[in-house]
């Protein structure tokens, strides 16, 4: 029997966990997680992860402050922002809500965030941490992954993970992540040779490439687990993942549904960031 490995009941346990850690938090010192959240533009799917970051807060009892910007604010005016919020003492989370307009440097602006705010974990020096193993801010979406595998009781250590898409916010983390799990760690990408004979032998497979029914029953191994971390829209409006689910579904072990999976972990997992910003601005 396949398991559906439920996004909705895990994110909920997670942000139920976070609320109590703030109540305790606001009782024990008086002080209440802040988390800002800078929007630039009118992407629509930016537009609905943010909506649903401020209704997360709103549930944990985190304090929220949504910043939107015009599609062609400048970069300086974005970056002075970033500055002002960096020194806000009541904001201890700080995220720039990614892609920006193209005539805005990407980098330039993570890099402007304050590492001790930086709860996407998107900044160079949390990129290092994570990949050395030192504690930092783990990255929303590859972190949720994980919890995801593990409170659905998927042995991680000593299995063959392979992650399809190489993205800075989710391949690339994912693979850091699943190796310090001890995974055996495979990353294919546009110019992976045979993808399927890769994909066909992954235990865990975690795909985050944005290209609805990419992955297909006959590219997946008996048993195998798989994570869909993409968020599209099919023909009729209607939001998919990666993954072919109801071809693949009859043949794998467990498997995460779009929507009501890996995005709702992230949600959670910037809410559990948030709380430990906050917890290490107490001490
Ligand atoms: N765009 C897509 N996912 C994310 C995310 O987790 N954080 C930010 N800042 N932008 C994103």
């Amino acid at each position: 029997m396949t398991t559906v490995i439920d996004g909705r009941k895990i994110s909920a346990e997670i942000k139920a966990e976070v609320a109590a850690g703030v109540e305790k938090l606001k009782a024990e010192s008086g002080i209440t997680p802040g988390l800002a959240v800078i929007i630039v533009g009118e992407d629509p799917g930016s537009t609905i992860y943010v909506r649903n970051k401020e209704k997360a807060c709103a549930e944990t009892g985190i304090y929220s402050e949504k910043h939107e910007l015009p599609a062609d604010v400048s970069e300086e005016e974005l970056l002075s922002l970033v500055y002002r919020l960096n020194d806000d003492p009541k904001i201890h989370g700080l995220l720039v809500q990614l892609p920006l307009p193209k005539h805005i440097d990407e980098d330039k602006v993570i890099d402007a965030i304050e590492v001790k705010k930086d709860v996407d974990g998107f900044t160079p020096v949390n990129v290092g941490n994570m990949l050395i193993g030192k504690e930092c801010f783990l990255p929303c979406t590859p972190h949720g992954i994980i919890v995801l595998l593990q409170r659905s009781g998927v042995e991680i250590a000593g299995k063959d993970a392979v992650i399809v898409g190489r993205s800075n916010i989710v391949g690339k983390p994912a693979a850091v992540l699943l190796l310090q799990n001890n995974a055996t760690v495979t990353i294919c990408h546009s110019k992976t040779k045979d993808l399927a004979a890769h994909t066909g032998r992954a235990d865990i497979l975690v795909v985050g490439i944005g290209q609805p029914k990419m992955i297909t029953a006959d590219m997946v191994k008996a048993g195998a687990a798989i994570v869909d971390a993409g968020i599209n829209r099919n023909e009729e409006g209607k939001v998919v993942g990666d993954v072919d689910y109801d071809g693949v579904f009859d043949k794998v072990g467990a498997i995460t549904p779009v929507p009501g999976g890996v995005g709702l972990m992230t949600v959670a997992m910037l809410m559990f960031n948030t709380l430990e910003a906050a917890k290490r601005a107490a001490v």
